[in-house]
C-alpha cells in the first residue's frame, strides 16, 4: 500500500490536489473535514458535537476524529493506499493513526506539506465562501482556522520531518503547477518502492 498525507493550512489546496492525486494513483481519499460535514449535514449527535468547534474554527476533539478515521480503514481494507486529507492535525492524531496503521500492516510513506503565503489562503478562501455555502468561509472563522492551523497543527510537521517523511511542496503555484511538484515527489518515491 501506498499511503499519502497531504497536510497544509485551509485554503492551501488539500482537497484540490486530493482529487487530482485519486485520478492518476487510485488511492482512497479520506477528509476528515468531508466526513464531519456529511455528520452535521444528517445532524447526527456526532454532527451536532462537531459543528460547534467547526463554526467557531476550532479542531474538533481528537476522540471524534480518531474515531471516525479507524471506521474508515477498517471499512477499506485493502486497496492501493489511502490520501489523508486534513489529518493528522495533532500530534496525538499522528500517534494514533501510526497504531492504526500498523494494525493494519501498513504505513505512512510521505507527508505532503502545501506552502502557501497567509494572505493568499485569505484571498482564496474569501472567494470560496461566495458560492461554498461553508459556514466557516468567513472572514473572522478564517483567521481562527488559520490560528489554529499554528497552534496545534503545524508541529505535526516536525513528527514526520523526524521519521524523514516530510516534502515541503510550493502550493503557491496553479493548480496544475502544484500538481506537476506533487507527481514528481509521487514517482520518485514510486520508483524507490519497486527498484
Ligand atoms: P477542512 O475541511 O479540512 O478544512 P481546512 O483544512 O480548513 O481547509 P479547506 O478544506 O478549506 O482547504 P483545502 O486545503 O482543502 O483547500 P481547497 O483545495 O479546498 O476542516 C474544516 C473543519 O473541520 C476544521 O476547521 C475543524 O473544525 C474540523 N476538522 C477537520 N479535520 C479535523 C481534524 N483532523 N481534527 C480536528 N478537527 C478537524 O482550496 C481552497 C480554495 O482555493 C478552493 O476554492 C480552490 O478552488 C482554490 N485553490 C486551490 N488551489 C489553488 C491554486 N493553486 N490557485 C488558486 N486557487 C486555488
Ligand atoms: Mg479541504
Amino acid at each position: 500500500m501506498f499511503n499519502i498525507i497531504l497536510f497544509g493550512p485551509p485554503g492551501s489546496g488539500k482537497g484540490t490536489q486530493s482529487e487530482k492525486i485519486i485520478q492518476s494513483y487510485g488511492l482512497y481519499h479520506i477528509s476528515t473535514g468531508e466526513l464531519l460535514r456529511e455528520q452535521v449535514c444528517k445532524a447526527t449527535p456526532l454532527g451536532i458535537e462537531a459543528q460547534r468547534f467547526m463554526d467557531s474554527g476550532e479542531l474538533v476533539p481528537d476522540d471524534i476524529v480518531i474515531g471516525m478515521i479507524g471506521k474508515k480503514l477498517e471499512e477499506n481494507p485493502g486497496g492501493k493506499g489511502f490520501i489523508f486529507d486534513g489529518f493528522p492535525r495533532t500530534t496525538s492524531q499522528a500517534e494514533a493513526l501510526d497504531e492504526l496503521l500498523v494494525r493494519n500492516n501498513t504505513s505512512i510513506q510521505t507527508l505532503i506539506a502545501l506552502e502557501v503565503p497567509q494572505d493568499e489562503l485569505k484571498n482564496r478562501l474569501i472567494l470560496r465562501g461566495k458560492v461554498s455555502g461553508r459556514s466557516d468561509d468567513n472572514d473572522e472563522v478564517i483567521e481562527n482556522r488559520i490560528k489554529e492551523y499554528r497552534n496545534k497543527t503545524e508541529p505535526v510537521a516536525n513528527y514526520y520531518q523526524e521519521k524523514g517523511l516530510l516534502s515541503r511542496i510550493n502550493g503557491n503555484g496553479t493548480i496544475d503547477e502544484t500538481f506537476g511538484l506533487i507527481q514528481s515527489e509521487i514517482n520518485q518515491l514510486l520508483e524507490k518502492a519497486t527498484s
